[in-house]
C-alpha cells in the first residue's frame, strides 16, 4: 500500500462540521433513501456566469507576481523552429513580496518526497487588493462564460515582432471573479475547484483569501477550497492570470480557457484522478483488468475503508449497458487523517470488446464504478472510464495493437481551434478529428503540452492513438520567458498531473516528456535530466513507454539511451542536408522503437500556385521558388518545406527506404495560429495539411492516397482559370491512390504515367495552358480507378452557404462550421475568388467568428466581413443557449448573388 501524504493538513473544526455533516447525511438519507446515496459526490460546471477584466487596480497593486521576471530585449521572433535553444538568463527573486511561495504548495500532491513539498509562509499577499475582496463591485466588468480566451477577438497587431505568437495579445494581465453558492447542507464536505486548464499563472483567492495557483497554463489542477468556504452562503472566487509576453514559439491564448469545475465529496473520497486502471493478458478470450484507487481522508479521524469495482461495457453513445461484467472487491484499507492510501484489484473480463483504432478495429470503452464504504455506509462513487487494448512497441514490427500491426499515421496538433482561439470547445475539436479521419489518420501527437482533457475524451471515442506530449522546454529556454522559468520547481509536478490526469485514455500510448529540447546538446548533463523524467513517468504509470522528440540527438550521444521509444523530428528524412538518420539509430538501438515524431513542415497556402514549378521534389521555401516575398503564399504545389523539412514525397521515401520505422506524426495536421514561417509578418502556419478554417490544402489528397490505398479517388492541381497563361507552361500534378494515369487537356492526351519506386504523384511539368478543361483518368494494377477533371470557370456570380451540420443543440456550445464558397454562372467554384462577404444572422444563433485560412488576413475573427480566400470562407455559429428553433445565415457581397443557410438550434 502506497501512501501520499497531503500538503495541507485538515483544519481544526473539521471534526465538529464533519458531526454535523453526517447528521445532515443521516437526515437526508432517512427521508429520501435514494439521495443518500446519489449525493456523495458533485461535479459541478462554474463555467457560466464569470466577471473578466484586463490589468490589476489602478495604481494599487506592485508586488502580485508569480515570481521575479528576467528582462529581454529579444522576443526571438522569426528564429528558425530548430535554432538552438540558449542557456537561461537567471534571476533570483529573494522569494519576498512574490506569489510564488503561496502557489508552490498547489503542487505538493504531486511532489513524492515528503522532504521537498512545500509548506505556504504565513500572510495572504493579495488579500487587500480591491479585486480580490468579496464584496467589490464587479459589475462593471465584462460578463463571460468559460472556457474564454482573451485574446482571439483581437485586433491584430499589424507591427512588430509579433508574428511567432499569432499576432494577438494574448499576455498581460486579466481577473476572473464569480460567486459560488455553497448550500449549508455542503457542510463536513470537502469542496475543490477542478481547473482543467488557465492560461497563465494563476493565483485564486476564495473570500478575499489566497488558496493557491498554477503557472504551467496547459496543465490541469485543482484546489482545496474547504477551509475557506463560507458553508451556508455566498462565496467569491478572484483569479488572477499574468500571461507572459515573448513566453510561446506559437498562439498560447489567454484567459481560463478550459472548463472549470466545482467537486463536492466526502471526506474520506477517491483523491483527484485517483483511479489507475490499466489492462494485461490481453486476448479477445479474456483481459485482466487491474484497478487501484487512491483514497483521501480529509477527515480528522482515522477512516476503515472498503472498496468495490464494477466494470460495465459502453455502447457507442458512451451510455453503459447491461450488467457488470466484472467485480473487483478491493482490500479493505486503513486511511490516517489527512492521508491517503491505495486499495488495489484485479478482475478477469471474458471476452472483452477492445479498444483500437478504425477501420480495422472499433474503439470500444468500458466504464469502472467505484463503491467506496466506510463504515458500511457509501463514501464515495467514483467513475473511470477506460479501454481494454493491448499496445505494444516491437523494435522489428513497430506498432502492435491488439495483435494487429498499424503504422503510424499521425499529424501534430497545436491546441488553438482556429478562429476560435484557445478556448477548448468539443464540437470545433471533434470537427478536427473527423476531417483528419476522413484524410486516413490514426495518431495525434498533442505538440507540445498536456491538451484539454476533453480531447482526449474524443479521442478515446473515435479512436485515435495519442502521443501525449508534456513539455516544449526544460531548463533551456527557446523564448525568453517560456515554460524554462518554472522548470526546475515544477518539472515533476507537471510530469505527474499529466500523467495522472491522463493514464485512464486508451488512446494514449506514449508518453512524450519533451520536444526538442535544448538539453539534447548538453551530453551527459542533458541525459541524467531524461532519466530523472522518465524515472518519474514509469513510477506514475509504469504500463506505458516513453519517449523524446529529438531534432538534434545522434545515435551516439547519451539523450536517446535514456527513453523507450526513439523519437526523431526531420532527421529520418535529413535535415539542412545532414543525411537521414534512421540507420544509424536502428544500428545503436536494435531493441527499440523508432518513430518520427515530426515530419515535412511542408508550407504552403490554399490554392496559391506561383510560377515557375521547381523540378525538384522538395526544396526550402525561396523569394524565386515556393514563396511570394510580395503577397506571402506558399505555393500549393506541395513540394516546399521549411528550411529543415522535406515536401511529404520526400518524407514517404524515407518512410520506404526504411520500413522498421513505425510511421510518422506529420508537422502539422491542422495550420495553427503563430509561427509562420516562412513569413513572420503573417498570422498563423503554412504547415497544416488543412488550412485555419479547416479547408484542406491539396497535400490532404496526397496523404490520403498514401493512407487510404483503397479509396478510389484522383485529385488535380492547380485550378484551371489562368486568363494571363494562356500558351504557357503550366503543370499538371494528380494526386491518386492510382498506379497509373493518363492526362488530357481538352481531350488530347499529354501522356500515361505510371509512378515508378519512391514516386507518389503523377506530375506533368511541360504542360501547356489553355482554357477549357483537365481530365485525369486512372488505373491501379491494370484496372480503371478513378476519373477526375476541372475546368476554366466563369466570372463569379453567386454566393453558395453550406453548413456541415443543420441541425446544432441549443446548448451555448454547440457549432455549425459554414462554407461559402463563391461559384460561377454554371455553380462551379471560382478557385481564384476574394470578394469581400457580408455575414448577417437571424433567429436564436449568433455568429462567433469567420474565417477564410488565408495566413495574411488581420481581419480580426468576429468580424462578420471578410474577403473569401480562393473561393472559400468560413462562418461558425453557435445557438444561443436556451433558445430553440431556426437560424438563418446570411451572406452577400458585391454584384454576386447573395445566399442563405437554414441551421435547427435543437433542444439539447
Ligand atoms: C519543429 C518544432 C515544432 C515547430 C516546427 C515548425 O522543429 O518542434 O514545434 O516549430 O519545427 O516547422
Amino acid at each position: 500500500m502506497k501512501a501520499i501524504t497531503y500538503g495541507r493538513a485538515a483544519c481544526g473544526n473539521r471534526a465538529a462540521r464533519q458531526g454535523l455533516a453526517a447528521l445532515l447525511v443521516l437526515l437526508v438519507m432517512l427521508a429520501v433513501p435514494a439521495l443518500g446515496q446519489a449525493a456523495v459526490r458533485e461535479r459541478e460546471s462554474i463555467n457560466s456566469g464569470w466577471r473578466f477584466t484586463s490589468g490589476d487596480p489602478e495604481g494599487e497593486v506592485t508586488d502580485l507576481r508569480y515570481d521575479v521576471r528576467p528582462a529581454y530585449d529579444d522576443a526571438g521572433d522569426g528564429k528558425a523552429a530548430d535554432a538552438r535553444p540558449e542557456e537561461a538568463a537567471r534571476i533570483a527573486s529573494d522569494g519576498t513580496r512574490v506569489l510564488k511561495p503561496w502557489i508552490l504548495p498547489t503542487a505538493n500532491p504531486f511532489i513524492k518526497d515528503p522532504a521537498r513539498r512545500h509548506v505556504a509562509p504565513e500572510g495572504n499577499p493579495g488579500g487587500d487588493v480591491a479585486y480580490v475582496q468579496a464584496g467589490f463591485d464587479d459589475s462593471g466588468w465584462a460578463r463571460v462564460d468559460l472556457p474564454h480566451d482573451w485574446a482571439i477577438a483581437g485586433p491584430f497587431i499589424t507591427e512588430g515582432p509579433y508574428g511567432g505568437m499569432g499576432r494577438l495579445k494574448s499576455w498581460g494581465i486579466g481577473w476572473y471573479r464569480r460567486a459560488i453558492d455553497i448550500p449549508a447542507s455542503d457542510a463536513g464536505k470537502s469542496i475543490f475547484l477542478d481547473v482543467d486548464g488557465a492560461m497563465s499563472y494563476a493565483t485564486v483567492w476564495l473570500n478575499g483569501q489566497i488558496i493557491g495557483g498554477w503557472p504551467y497554463g496547459y496543465n490541469s489542477w485543482r484546489l482545496d477550497l474547504t477551509e475557506h468556504v463560507i458553508q451556508g452562503g455566498r462565496n467569491v472566487l478572484a483569479i488572477r492570470l499574468d500571461n507572459p509576453p515573448a513566453s510561446a514559439r506559437w498562439y498560447p491564448g489567454g484567459g481560463l480557457y478550459r472548463d472549470i469545475w466545482l467537486t463536492k465529496a466526502q471526506p474520506v473520497h477517491v483523491a483527484q484522478w485517483g483511479s489507475a486502471v490499466t489492462t494485461r493478458d490481453v486476448s479477445v478470450a479474456s483481459a485482466t483488468v487491474d484497478v487501484s484507487l487512491t483514497i483521501a481522508n480529509a477527515g480528522s479521524e482515522a477512516a476503515r475503508i472498503t472498496a468495490v469495482t464494477e466494470i460495465y461495457p459502453l455502447d457507442a453513445s458512451g451510455k453503459r449497458f447491461g450488467r457488470a461484467v466484472a467485480r473487483i472487491d478491493h482490500s479493505p484499507g486503513d486511511v490516517p487523517a489527512g492521508e491517503s492510501v491505495a486499495l488495489r484489484g484485479e478482475a478477469v473480463v471474458r471476452e472483452p470488446r477492445l479498444w483500437g483504432p478504425p477501420p480495422t478495429q472499433k474503439p470500444n470503452l468500458y466504464l469502472a464504478v467505484s463503491t467506496i464504504r466506510r463504515g458500511g455506509r457509501i463514501s464515495d462513487v467514483y467513475e473511470t472510464r477506460f479501454g481494454i487494448r493491448d499496445v505494444r512497441f516491437d523494435p522489428a514490427r513497430g506498432l502492435v495493437v491488439n495483435g494487429e500491426k498499424l503504422r503510424i499515421q499521425g499529424v501534430n496538433n497545436h491546441h488553438d481551434l482556429g478562429a476560435l482561439g484557445a478556448a477548448f470547445n468539443r464540437r470545433a475539436a471533434q470537427r478536427q478529428l473527423e476531417i483528419l479521419r476522413d484524410m486516413g489518420v490514426n495518431a495525434i501527437r498533442m505538440s507540445h503540452n498536456p491538451p484539454a482533457p476533453g480531447l482526449l475524451d474524443l479521442t478515446d471515442e473515435m479512436g485515435f492513438l495519442v502521443m501525449d506530449e508534456v513539455f516544449d522546454s526544460w531548463e533551456l529556454k527557446k523564448t525568453p520567458l517560456d515554460f524554462h522559468l518554472v522548470f526546475p520547481e515544477w518539472r515533476e509536478a507537471d510530469l505527474r498531473s499529466m500523467i495522472r490526469r491522463d493514464r485512464n485514455h486508451p488512446s494514449v500510448i506514449l508518453w512524450s516528456i519533451g520536444n526538442e529540447v535544448g538539453e539534447q546538446y548538453s551530453g551527459e548533463a542533458g541525459a541524467s535530466l531524461t532519466r530523472e523524467l522518465v524515472a518519474i513517468a514509469k513510477d506514475e504509470d509504469p504500463s506505458r513507454l516513453t519517449t523524446l522528440a529529438m531534432n538534434f540527438a545522434k545515435a551516439s550521444m547519451p539523450m536517446p539511451r535514456e527513453v523507450d521509444v526513439i523519437s526523431l523530428n526531420y532527421q529520418g528524412a535529413g535535415i539542412r542536408g545532414i543525411i537521414g538518420q534512421y540507420p544509424a539509430f536502428h544500428a545503436a538501438f536494435p531493441d527499440k522503437v523508432i518513430l518520427s515524431s515530426e515530419s515535412a513542415s511542408a508550407l504552403s497556402s490554399r490554392g496559391e500556385y506561383l510560377f515557375p514549378v521547381a523540378g525538384a521534389i522538395s526544396g526550402p521555401v525561396r523569394p524565386w521558388s515556393g514563396g511570394d516575398p510580395v503577397t506571402h503564399q506558399v505555393s500549393a504545389y506541395e513540394m516546399h518545406a521549411a528550411d529543415f523539412g522535406s515536401s511529404p514525397d520526400r518524407v514517404f521515401a524515407s518512410d520506404d527506404q526504411h520500413p522498421y520505422v513505425a510511421g510518422e506524426f506529420v508537422w502539422t495536421g491542422f495550420d495553427y495560429l503563430g509561427e509562420p514561417t516562412p513569413y513572420y509578418t503573417s498570422r498563423s502556419s503554412y504547415s497544416g495539411i488543412i488550412d485555419l478554417a479547416g479547408f484542406p490544402k491539396d497535400r490532404f489528397w496526397l496523404y490520403q492516397a498514401r493512407w487510404r490505398p483503397d479509396l478510389k479517388f484522383a485529385h488535380i492541381l492547380p485550378h484551371w482559370t489562368w486568363p494571363r497563361r494562356e500558351g504557357q507552361v503550366t503543370p499538371v500534378h494528380v494526386f491518386s491512390s492510382a498506379d497509373e494515369a493518363e492526362l488530357f487537356i481538352n481531350g488530347v492526351s499529354q501522356g500515361r504515367i505510371k509512378k515508378r519506386e519512391y514516386e507518389y504523384r503523377f506530375r506533368w511539368d511541360y504542360v501547356t495552358y489553355a482554357p477549357g478543361e483537365v481530365r485525369v483518368e486512372t488505373w491501379k494494377q491494370g484496372k480503371p480507378w478513378a476519373a477526375a477533371s476541372v475546368a476554366t470557370t466563369g466570372a463569379a456570380a453567386a454566393l453558395a452557404l453550406k453548413p456541415d451540420r443543420a441541425a446544432i443543440a441549443g446548448d451555448g456550445k454547440d457549432l455549425s462550421f459554414v462554407t461559402l464558397s463563391i461559384v460561377d454562372a454554371q455553380d462551379a467554384m471560382v478557385r481564384t475568388a476574394k470578394n469581400s462577404v457580408r455575414f448577417s444572422i437571424e433567429g436564436p444563433g449568433e455568429i462567433v467568428a469567420t474565417d477564410n485560412g488565408d495566413p495574411t488576413d488581420m481581419t480580426a475573427f468576429p468580424s462578420h466581413q471578410r474577403n473569401a480566400f480562393n473561393g472559400l470562407a468560413l462562418v461558425i455559429v453557435r445557438g444561443l443557449p436556451g433558445q430553440f428553433g431556426r437560424v438563418t445565415v446570411r451572406a452577400e457581397a458585391d454584384g454576386l448573388t447573395p445566399a442563405s443557410a437554414v441551421i435547427t438550434v435543437q433542444k439539447p
